[in-house]
């Protein structure tokens, strides 16, 4: 840490300040000072955000929360009609996790807990979820810490230890920051002013709030924090996808619950590591494509082969295309279907 490090105390003030005038407007939030968010919504909201930009979430929250307004109406929604909604968002845990958490607080009288410990014993509740429920919905002095938040605190205090090892201290120092009072608001602050102006590349530090208390400023090095180990190369794996049409119907599965895009409607595949290469019928398959898509630890390339077929295979999806629609599927299977019809 240098010695122009911030005063701890100074920073919320000046913050909060700063979002009472700036604060983004989205659908989830209420105004700054508004008080208690519906924790509902925090929750549903926070779960979408995780790995996902606001922008992509937009519509999927107002879509959600149209459909489904309360934690009852989405506990005693159809698995089925979830995971189409989410189809899009990627990382499907969640929409699965989404339903058991649902299910699980209506059954108990649809109340969140507002206690760390219970929030973290629900399905799909991590520490950073929990810390987010427990500061924008009921105002308690948790701390809150994203990617944004880490990028805020690691210039603040110049700090230069790379991310990940950095994160133990980034939390440290983050919790020295959070005030007793307002502390939603302060969290949505911190997210605020990392996404607008403490930005990763080009920080505009003439207009940021902070920027008098900012040590890596001071040392004219805040572009450059925080620093990171090199990642190393993504996995190339390969896989068969077969668009096969009986009629003027489509065959798809449901995926296992388990694994990745677990319980998403797709097109049958080969395993991903190019094992399990037999198509779900004998068939004329003609490839008509690559379609290539990036996962968290590897990155995919799906041939993708089509063919009529003579009859269903036995315990087939089949979809007519009159009622088939793309958006239901997740990124890498509309893809798929894409090529397939090109
Ligand atoms: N990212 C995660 N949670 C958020 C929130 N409540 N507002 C804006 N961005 C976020």
């Amino acid at each position: 840490m240098r010695e122009s490090a911030p005063r701890p105390a100074a920073i919320a003030p000046d913050l909060l300040a700063w979002y009472d005038r700036h604060a983004r407007d989205l659908p989830w939030r209420v105004k700054p000072g508004g008080g208690a968010a519906d924790p509902y919504r925090v929750w549903l909201s926070e779960i979408m955000l995780q790995q996902t930009t606001v922008a992509a979430v937009k519509a999927y929250f107002e879509r959600f929360t149209t459909l489904w307004p309360d934690v009852f109406a989405l506990a005693a929604a159809d698995d089925a009609a979830v995971m189409a909604e989410w189809a899009g968002l990627g990382y499907y845990a969640r929409a699965r996790n989404l339903l058991a958490c649902a299910r699980e607080v209506a059954a108990s009288g649809g109340v969140f807990p507002r206690d760390r410990a219970a929030l973290l014993a629900l399905p799909g509740i991590g520490p950073y979820t929990a810390a987010a429920i427990a500061a924008i919905a009921y105002d308690l002095p948790e701390t809150v810490v994203d990617g944004n938040v880490e990028r805020v605190v690691a210039r603040l205090f110049s700090v230069e230890t790379p991310l990940p090892a950095a994160k133990p201290e980034l939390v440290r120092l983050a919790e020295r920051l959070t005030p007793q009072n307002r502390a939603g608001d302060y969290a949505q602050a911190m997210m605020d002013l990392g996404a607008t102006i403490c930005t990763p590349r080009r920080p505009a530090c003439a207009i940021c709030p902070l920027s008098a208390q900012c040590s890596a400023r001071a040392a004219g090095i805040a572009a450059d924090l925080p620093r990171r180990a090199p990642k190393p190369a993504k996995p190339q794996r390969r896989g068969i996808a077969w668009v096969g049409s009986v009629g003027d119907a489509l065959l798809l599965e449901r995926r296992p619950a388990k694994g990745l895009l677990g319980g998403t409607l797709a097109f049958p595949s080969s395993e991903w590591d190019g094992t399990n290469r037999a198509p779900p019928a004998e068939a004329d398959w003609q490839i008509a494509g690559e379609a290539h898509h990036v996962f968290t630890h590897f990155a995919l390339t799906m041939e993708v082969r089509r063919a009529q077929l003579e009859a269903a295979p036995q315990g087939a999806l089949l979809i007519p295309r009159a009622s088939f629609n793309p958006r239901d599927l997740p990124g890498l299977m509309r893809k798929v279907w894409k090529i397939a019809q090109l």
